[in-house]
């Protein structure tokens, strides 16, 4: 009988998938935060590689794990993780899991809006705190009637698009690409956007072009006082600019789900009261990340039984 092939999966992957993973192969799992170097023991021979964005799947990697691996999965829409060059360079696949996330992250992007502009964790941490007096006043913004601004205009940006029609915004937005239009939504460039929306949100992936693509200038662009959101990856803002837009109230506030050094949150912001922290929840539901777990299997199984895999990346 010849051996089942060997799949290392590195990252958070829910039950489900590792479940769906072992019916065809042999899955060695390394926990969430593995060691480089337990990496670099486990790869060599494994035919597949499952990871989430916290896991860096560089050109070493690659050359470590040899000719066997034919597949790396990723547990999540954004692949910046991935050296995609080297890759095709070694004719190893990559995947991604779109789409069935889109919804909970687009929700996820209006949740911080909202709790941003009505200071929503500030205003738990006092009641939390027993030192709330009824005259104590948090007063907030309203979204709805607002002008949004949507750095890119790919699926999450047009799900967040629609979920805010409830609210009558204003809506720009912003594309490299020729996305048509979505009703009532208005193409700007960025720093005409930026100039005229009360809230930004960002929803571009982390490449060399958007990487700190909001910076000390684009900040000093923004309405004084808008509320930015960011649901994308953290590298796409300069935090220490970002750090003294909030301190200056240039910026009213931020809502935050990803960051620069994931885990690291930088003390300076957590002890702004003008921002709204999130570990990393943009896809967690359990529903989606089971969705994503189904698809992350499925992509290795095509690839390995010679199909197109659903989700290609390259
Ligand atoms: C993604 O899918 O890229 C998310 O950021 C991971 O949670």
């Amino acid at each position: 009988m010849t051996a089942r092939p060997r799949v290392v999966v590195v990252g958070a992957l829910p039950p489900v998938g590792i479940g769906l993973l072992r019916r065809r192969f042999v899955v060695e799992a390394g926990g969430s935060r593995p060691e480089r170097s337990w990496l670099r023991e486990h790869v060599p021979g494994a035919v597949a590689i499952v990871a989430d964005p916290s896991i860096r799947i560089d050109a070493d990697l690659l050359e470590a794990a040899g000719d066997s691996l034919k597949v790396v999965a990723n547990f999540a829409v954004g692949h910046d993780n991935i050296d995609l060059n080297a890759a095709r360079e070694r004719g190893v696949r990559a995947t991604n899991t779109p789409d069935v996330l889109t919804n909970a992250t687009a929700e996820l992007a209006v949740a911080l809006m909202l709790a941003a502009a009505r200071r929503i964790a500030e205003a738990d941490g006092l009641t939390r705190s027993g030192r709330w007096q009824p005259e104590e006043q948090i007063l907030g913004r309203e979204l709805t009637g607002s002008t949004v601004g949507l750095v890119g205009f790919g699926r999450i940006a047009r799900r967040v698009a629609k979920l805010l029609r409830g609210f009558e915004v204003r809506l720009l937005f912003t594309s490299r690409s020729d996305a048509p239009a979505q009703r009532g939504a208005e193409r700007r460039e960025l720093h005409d956007l930026l100039a005229a929306a009360d809230f930004v949100s960002l929803h571009v992936p982390l490449t060399t072009e958007t990487r700190q693509l909001i910076d000390a200038t684009r900040l000093a662009q923004m309405k004084r006082g808008a509320i930015l959101v960011n649901t994308s990856r953290g590298a796409v803002i300069d935090t220490t600019a970002l750090i003294e837009a909030l301190r200056s109230a240039q910026l009213g506030a931020a809502g935050l789900d990803v960051y620069e050094d994931e885990p690291h949150v930088p003390q300076e912001l957590r002890e702004l009261p003008n921002t709204v922290l999130l570990p990393h929840l943009g896809s967690a539901t359990g529903a989606t990340r089971d969705a994503m777990a189904r698809l992350c299997a499925e992509n290795v199984s095509a690839v390995i039984e010679g199909r197109e895999p659903p989700t290609p990346v390259a």
